[in-house]
């Protein structure tokens, strides 16, 4: 099934809770991903959406979902990638209300393994693209009175496990650390900043995760699965919405429970 198709089988009716709003939304470029995903039910609950990938799918994920969706290739770790990103938003929809940055890649060695090239790999995409499309998303949201950012950071942020590059960790540590900031910086002006932090979810790369580690790893969570990417994204619509008004500076786990476990 498609990520439309899982997303209009929905059993979660349509709430019109981003009627009117404006999202611009990173990372949306593989099909059953987190990003794509949040880009669907962006859409179902009535945002306009601007799907950004630096992979070229995030035309893709736009042809999908419709017309009120409009893609923009970016790579998140260019500030002049970044800034014509919002710049395509404003001229296509006329104001941002949201961001949501999900763009991340992957990295899996350990302590004793880590080489430069991940670190700076990881640190790259995961905070400094955060730091930049914060900073764009802020000057893009000041002049129409504010708007929400939610930002997506890992279970790996709190904690470890044998598995987590440390370097993956310490990036979304940061993700958190650049969400407070934000929310504390700017909600006098109307701007909230919130992160999703996801446990293990089956995204279409883990899809292809061997049996034994998909077992382990969905034992790990106190639900005893893996989350699905419209459990990310459905929270991710709750924290840009209204209904968060008062919700700002809070890194949400949706993990199924694997964070509050002792191991
Ligand atoms: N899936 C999980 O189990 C899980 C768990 C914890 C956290 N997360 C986080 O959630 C987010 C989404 O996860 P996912 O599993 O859907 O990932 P994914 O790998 O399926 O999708 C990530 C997207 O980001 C894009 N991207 C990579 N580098 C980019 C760049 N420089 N500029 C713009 N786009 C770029 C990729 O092309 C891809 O479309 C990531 O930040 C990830 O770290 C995921």
């Amino acid at each position: 099934m498609t990520v439309e198709e899982r997303v209009a089988n929905s059993p979660y009716p349509s709430g019109g809770l981003l009627e009117g709003k404006v999202a611009v939304i990173t990372g949306a470029g593989v099909a059953e991903g987190i990003g794509a995903t949040c880009a669907a039910v962006f859409v179902k609950e009535g945002a306009q959406v601007l799907t950004a990938d630096i992979s070229g799918g995030q035309v893709e994920t736009a042809v999908a979902l419709g017309p009120s969706v409009s893609p923009f290739r970016a790579d998140v770790t260019r500030e002049e990638d970044v800034e014509a990103m919002f710049a395509h938003a404003l001229e296509v929809f006329g104001r941002v209300d949201i961001l949501v940055n999900v763009a991340g890649n992957p990295g899996g060695r350990r302590g004793a393994e880590v080489t430069v090239e991940e670190f700076e790999s990881l640190t790259s995409v995961h905070l400094l693209g955060t730091v930049l499309t914060n900073k764009h998303a802020v000057r893009t949201m000041l002049p129409t009175g504010g708007g929400a950012i939610v930002n997506f950071s890992s279970a790996a942020a709190f904690n470890v496990d044998g598995r987590i590059s440390p370097a993956y960790s310490a990036a979304k540590a940061g993700v958190n650390a650049v969400t407070k900031a934000v929310a504390v910086q700017y909600g006098a002006q109307g701007i909230r900043a919130n992160a999703v932090a996801p446990g293990f979810t089956l995204s279409r790369k883990n899809h292809a995760v061997p049996p034994e580690i998909m077992a382990d790893l969905e034992s790990r969570a106190a639900l005893g699965r893996a989350g699905q990417p419209e459990e990310q994204a459905h929270v991710a619509a709750f924290l840009a919405s209204d209904r968060a008004s008062f919700v700002t500076g809070v890194i949400v786990p949706v993990d199924g429970g694997w964070s509050v476990k002792l191991a």
